[in-house]
């Protein structure tokens, strides 16, 4: 990369214009999307066991069937980032061996059992509510294929928040019980929830550079705190406590400040130590084992589709 080079790459960086698959980039930002865009492919994908484990118990048709369609789009959002990614020049296989046998990273939230119903509606609210924040401002990404997918996800995601929240509504609303079950998996969520911004700025060694080139727009930080201040308000109208005693509205700044996170347990998960992290992998590579005949399969299609077509 020549200094030319990267200056006007800069100068179309800062005037807001879109990074295409066809255009120069420097090798780095190129890597850094791979990094980011396939972390984030895996983790829709991961994204479906704590889920779809509750499909069959769902207690009702219709909460079955909303489930359904909720864990089904994850695995599209998957697909579009994986899509999104090859336009880097990367084979998705690489991809996603990288993931199943090597080191490659996916979210720490995925980590966590679902142990009622109630996570289900929780996870909705919260998870999908963070990872709206979040997605929102990749939406406005640099590079256009990820800003692309992200647009089409929020559109999604903005569903799957809604039912969660609608359904944990209504169970703080239940019986004894079930307003018991709703805070339960609340106080459980909250903080891997929070731990999704991933580590605070001072200790984020990417985000200066994935800020400069526009990949990100906002900082960890301020996206954790944006999502504080808007969740303390839905939290509220349904009776829900958030379970931080040193949550309080800061009249100076005009947002809510909020506990310590628990960083000790964050790394532990990242590094592979959560309590679901094994059998997450497990069940990932079961899958892809299992499915190698499909691959096969479809790539011998493939071949002998050509060779009619040569002919
Ligand atoms: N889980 C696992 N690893 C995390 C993490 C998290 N929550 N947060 C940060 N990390 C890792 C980073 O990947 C990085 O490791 P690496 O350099 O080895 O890749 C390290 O911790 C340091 O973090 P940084 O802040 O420097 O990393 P980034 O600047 O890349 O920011 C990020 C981290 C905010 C997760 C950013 O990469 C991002 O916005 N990624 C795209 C979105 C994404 O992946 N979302 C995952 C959730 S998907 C989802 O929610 C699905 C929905 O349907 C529920």
């Amino acid at each position: 990369d020549t200094q030319e080079q990267l200056d006007d790459f800069q100068k179309r960086i800062d005037a807001g214009e879109k990074i295409e698959p066809k255009d120069w980039m420097p090798e780095r930002y190129r890597q850094q999307l791979i990094r980011m865009m396939s972390q984030h492919a895996h983790s829709e994908i991961v994204g479906m066991l704590p889920e779809g484990n509750w499909i069959t118990r769902a207690p009702s048709l219709k909460r079955k069937m909303v489930l359904l369609a909720k864990v089904q789009d994850e695995a599209g959002h998957g697909l579009y980032l994986y899509s999104a990614t090859e336009t880097l020049g990367v084979r998705r296989q690489k991809l996603v061996e990288d993931y199943l046998y090597g080191k490659a990273k996916y979210s720490s939230i995925f980590n966590y059992p679902t142990l009622t119903y109630a996570d289900i509606c929780v996870i909705g609210w919260l998870v999908d509510g963070a990872a709206i924040v979040n997605q929102t401002m990749l939406a406005k990404s640099s590079y256009g294929p990820y800003s692309r997918a992200n647009l089409r996800i929020c559109k999604e995601e903005s569903f799957h928040k809604k039912q969660g929240y609608e359904m944990l509504a209504k169970m703080a609303d239940g019986t004894p019980e079930q307003k018991k079950m709703a805070q339960d998996a609340v106080n459980r969520w909250w903080w891997p929830t929070l731990m999704m911004f991933g580590p605070h700025d001072t200790d984020s060694p990417n985000s200066a550079e994935l800020i400069k080139w526009g990949v990100k727009t906002k900082t960890n930080d301020e996206l954790r705190r944006h999502f504080v201040d808007r969740t303390v308000m839905e939290a509220e109208a349904i009776g829900i406590t958030l379970p931080d005693p040193d949550l309080t509205y800061n009249e100076e700044t005009g947002h809510w400040d909020f506990g310590d996170i628990p960083w000790d347990e964050f790394w532990s998960v990242v590094k592979g130590d959560g309590p679901m992290n094994r059998e997450r992998m497990k069940a990932r590579r079961k899958a892809y084992e299992d499915g190698a005949w499909v691959r096969e399969a479809a790539m011998e299609h493939a071949r002998k589709k050509k060779l009619r077509e040569e002919k």
